[in-house]
């Protein structure tokens, strides 16, 4: 991601350092939701089945209010002196994630693939929260306030995923389509083929075998941090 611009002005009681900081901490934040918002309408358009209804209605408030964080995030940036990044070319370009990679596919096994989605994006999302927590408490309480509702949504994913004894169908699954298939191991999805990124490093390629770490760089949409 591109630094962000040392702004002229922050709040204050900020440096305009530790402004830029935080600035460029919200810009991946920011990228992150509006990319969850939009991969969760891909979702509540694609979704078929005999859960087709309750998936599409579930996931319209859930769109709804990502996009409100990312509103929050957006203006957050501002408020500190930054340029929010808005654009969906600044987005493909400055993320480290791949697309969403399920196309037309079963309910349940949309539900399988966005669970990892929200791993995903919970994940980075409290990462930040402790790099806010040096430098910004204000930043640091509005992702904690996203972080509520971003893990109360997985809990309705994973509500759908879960076996009476507490296992989730989707359990090890490391790519969205393996958990889609783990999740509705019946019914056939349809796999998309996503824009790539280039690089993508997941935890666990980090002690793979260099054979292994290129099968892995050829598999879309490897579980990632968004
Ligand atoms: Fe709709």
């Amino acid at each position: 991601m591109s630094p962000a611009r040392t702004p002229r002005y922050t709040v204050p009681g900020l440096g305009v350092d530790e402004g830029r900081q935080v600035i460029d901490l919200l810009t991946l934040r920011l990228h992150a939701l509006n990319d969850l918002a939009l991969t969760l309408k891909h979702i509540h358009w694609n979704v078929v089945g005999p859960h087709f209804i309750a998936v599409h209605e579930m996931l319209d408030p859930q769109t709804a209010a990502v996009r409100d964080m990312a509103d929050a995030a957006a203006e957050r940036i501002s408020a500190l002196g930054g340029e929010p990044q808005g654009t969906p070319g600044v987005l493909v370009k400055e993320r480290t994630w791949d697309d969403y990679s399920v196309g037309r596919a079963d309910a349940i096994a949309h539900l399988g693939a966005l669970d990892l989605v929200y791993t995903g994006i919970i994940e980075a999302h409290r990462e930040a929260v402790e790099k806010a927590g040096e430098l910004d408490p204000v930043t640091e309480d509005l992702l904690i306030e996203h972080l509520r509702g971003l893990e109360q949504f997985q809990w309705f994913v994973r509500a759908h995923l879960e076996s009476s004894s507490g296992t989730l169908s989707n359990a090890g699954a490391d790519t969205e389509v393996a958990a889609a298939a783990a999740a509705s191991p019946k019914r056939a999805t349809a796999k998309r083929t996503p824009a790539k990124k280039t690089a993508l490093p997941a935890p666990a390629k980090k002690t793979a075998a260099p054979a292994a770490k290129k099968t892995a760089k050829k598999t879309a949409s490897k579980r990632t941090t968004r």
